[in-house]
């Protein structure tokens, strides 16, 4: 009787102890303050008036305590995403007359050498037939695969929101294929969206972002396969780059216990360069409709990360139109392909819809960490039976102990 008394007393404490033990636990609320960064967003900075109708490129300049992060997003040529880090009061300087003079090499520069830089990329869409439905696109290209280069994609800004000096968001609309204009009924699009804090994004997957990171979504609505291929699917080829004189990067894994910022996915893929400066974080989700809920989604799969050596990619663009001490073409570029889809989800046709996000960014990303709601659940499902069993054993020891001694009493 002693023993259930003891238990009862336990199982109705646990639960106000738990809370107190964890509430400084949250993650963002726990870290130091002051890591805010204050956004300032212009397109084209500085670009004599009506002389870059047909030229987008985005500067978000992030200023925080001790430097300044430089955004540099463009779709011109080749979708090009890259930042760097400047001493405070580093301004970026662009040549305007050659960079619109067709010769735009070395046209952009900064007052002061960047502390570090990098970049992401996409080389490359994909639309295969997956004749196994296995949703891994071939490694090598064959008559299966159709590749897309975006070099030879134009890009329009289809909107942009970077009123405030929180965040700043702009979405690219794809509006032709070399020379072909996409057709009206489809859609592609590319929305970057920077934040000067931390949080989680709104939109599902809700990855983690921080005051150095980048979001990027990609949306493929309505796209017509190619009528030969029964079972298409799509994928996009990414790449990276880094001012890391080792440039070898490292595709890490992680499974979570639980599942609380995207229902039903409990992996999250995280790419990081050699020194762990630079990274990039998706979920192996994507969504097959606008609602974006775990009943329309299905799985994504990538590649292993490989040495792009294509010389091409760097010919004018962005990378190539920086005026850097480091000389670009000397940085070797990581690749890795990612595909939408994985067996039995009735391919792209099944919803013609793909919704697909992905972080990229400076300094540690934010992983998987318990909020306090998911700990308070873990210490009483695990916790509890742990202390009733170690608490029930030590009265039933101490019990039999008592037993004992009053049989020797009884003996004398
Ligand atoms: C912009 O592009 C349009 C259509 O491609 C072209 O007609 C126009 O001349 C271009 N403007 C400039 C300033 O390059
Ligand atoms: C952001 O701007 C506000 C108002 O000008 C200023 O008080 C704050 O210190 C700035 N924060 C940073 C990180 O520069
Ligand atoms: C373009 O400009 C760069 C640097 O200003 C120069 O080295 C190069 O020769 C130029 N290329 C052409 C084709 O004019
Ligand atoms: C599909 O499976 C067959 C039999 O297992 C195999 O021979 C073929 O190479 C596979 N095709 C592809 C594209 O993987
Ligand atoms: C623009 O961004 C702010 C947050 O920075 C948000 O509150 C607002 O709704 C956005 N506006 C549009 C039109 O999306
Ligand atoms: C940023 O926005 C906040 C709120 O709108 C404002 O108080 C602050 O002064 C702004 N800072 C800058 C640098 O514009
Ligand atoms: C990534 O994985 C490697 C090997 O699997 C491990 O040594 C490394 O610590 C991991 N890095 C991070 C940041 O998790
Ligand atoms: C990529 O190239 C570097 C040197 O340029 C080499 O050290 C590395 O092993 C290569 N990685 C792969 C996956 O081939
Ligand atoms: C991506 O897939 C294509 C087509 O199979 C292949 O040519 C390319 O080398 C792959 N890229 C990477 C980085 O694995
Ligand atoms: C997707 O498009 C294909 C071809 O355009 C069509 O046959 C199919 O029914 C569409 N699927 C859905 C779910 O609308
Ligand atoms: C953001 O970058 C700064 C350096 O510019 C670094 O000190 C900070 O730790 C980074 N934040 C995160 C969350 O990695």
């Amino acid at each position: 009787m002693a023993n259930l008394a003891l238990i009862l007393v336990v199982f109705y404490l646990f639960p106000v102890l738990v809370p107190v033990l964890s509430s400084d636990f949250d993650p963002l609320l726990d870290v130091e303050q002051n890591y805010d960064r204050n956004i300032t967003t212009t397109i084209n900075p500085k670009c004599p008036q009506n002389e870059c109708v047909n030229f987008t490129l985005v500067h978000v300049q992030q200023q925080g305590r001790t430097d300044v992060l430089h955004h540099l997003w463009t779709m011109e040529n080749i979708p090009t995403f890259f930042y760097a880090r400047t001493d405070i009061n580093t301004e970026l300087i662009i040549d305007w007359h050659k960079m619109l003079s067709g010769n735009n090499s070395q046209s952009i520069s900064f007052s002061k050498e960047p502390q570090y830089f990098a970049a992401v990329l996409v080389l490359k869409f994909f639309m295969y037939d997956d004749l196994n439905d296995t949703g891994i696109i071939p490694k090598m290209n064959s008559y299966d695969t159709v590749s897309f280069s975006t070099k030879k994609m134009f890009w329009e800004l289809k909107s942009s929101n970077y009123s405030g000096n929180r965040s700043a968001s702009v979405a690219f609309r794809l509006v032709n294929y070399d020379g072909v204009d996409l057709d009206s009924s489809s859609n592609i699009e590319i929305t970057l969206t920077a934040y000067g804090t931390r949080g989680r994004s709104p939109i599902l997957p809700h990855l983690a972002f921080t005051e150095n990171s980048t979001q990027i979504d990609f949306i493929f609505d309505r796209l017509e396969t190619k009528e030969s291929f029964t079972n298409a699917r799509l994928a996009i080829e990414l790449a990276t780059v880094v001012s890391e004189p080792d440039s070898r990067f490292t595709l890490n894994v992680s499974q979570s216990l639980d599942d609380e910022y995207t229902p039903g996915v409990f992996k999250l893929m995280e790419v990081h360069s050699a020194l762990n400066q630079h990274w990039i974080q998706w979920r192996p989700v994507c969504y097959t409709s606008t609602k974006r809920d775990i009943g329309d989604s299905t799985g994504v799969y990538q590649t292993g990360i490989s040495n792009v050596t294509d010389e091409e990619i760097f010919d004018n663009s962005l990378l190539q139109w920086l005026s850097l001490d480091i000389d670009m073409s000397s940085l070797s570029m990581n690749g890795l392909n990612v595909s939408f889809g994985v067996e039995g989800d009735g391919f792209y046709k099944a919803s013609n819809y793909t919704a697909w996000t992905m972080v990229t960014g400076h300094g540690s990303p934010i992983g998987d960490q318990f909020s306090v709601m998911v700990i308070l659940v873990m210490a009483i499902g695990l916790g509890l039976p742990a202390v009733v069993l170690i608490l029930g054993g030590v009265a039933i020891a101490l019990r039999n102990h008592r037993n004992n001694k009053d049989d020797l009493l009884l003996s004398d």
